[in-house]
């Protein structure tokens, strides 16, 4: 029988959401959520066998609507393993581990992938950007290093 993936990302710029899409791209049958849809979780989770959380780093930590969601996931005996994708600019720490700090126990974080993507913290006026044309146009991750089960891509 095929295992079932989701992935469930925050992307406040669309940096992640790139990300996101490209792992699915790769795996197929993997479709994407965003967790600010409008959408019963709990009912998709419950049919999953593998789970993917994506997510920018925001000073270090996770942003809030993440922990939020982790914290609402559904509790249950069925072990479901789990993957985190963590998009930064420069420097993230644990941030693909942190997420242990709010999953529920059934959710087994197997493994993390860090990648490196443009800076989105910006201190210039907004008006410009509604315009701007999208800058990510490579597909390939280039792999920079792993330590233990966390891997660093860059593009
Ligand atoms: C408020 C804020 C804080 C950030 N803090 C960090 C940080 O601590 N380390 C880092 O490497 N990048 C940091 N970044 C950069 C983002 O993590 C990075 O650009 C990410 O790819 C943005 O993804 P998104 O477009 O999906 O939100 C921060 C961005 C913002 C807006």
């Amino acid at each position: 029988m095929m295992t079932k993936n989701a992935i469930f990302y925050f992307s406040g710029t669309g940096n992640t959401l790139w990300a996101a899409n490209q792992l699915a791209e790769r795996l197929q049958n993997c479709p994407v959520y965003s967790i600010e849809a409008p959408l019963d979780f709990t009912a998709i989770i419950d049919t999953l066998d593998q789970v993917v959380f994506a997510y920018p780093i925001y000073g270090s930590d996770l942003p809030l609507p993440m922990k939020q969601f982790l914290m609402r996931l559904p509790l249950g005996e069925r072990t479901i393993k789990t993957y985190s994708i963590v998009t930064q600019w420069q420097f993230s720490g644990d941030g693909g581990v942190l997420i242990r700090e709010f999953l529920p126990k059934r959710f087994a974080l197997s493994g993390s992938a860090h990648i490196f993507m443009p800076n989105n913290i910006s201190v210039a006026p907004l008006e410009n950007t509604m315009t701007a044309s999208p800058t990510i146009s490579a597909s390939t991750l280039r792999p920079v290093r792993t330590v233990g089960s966390v891997s660093e891509f860059a593009l």
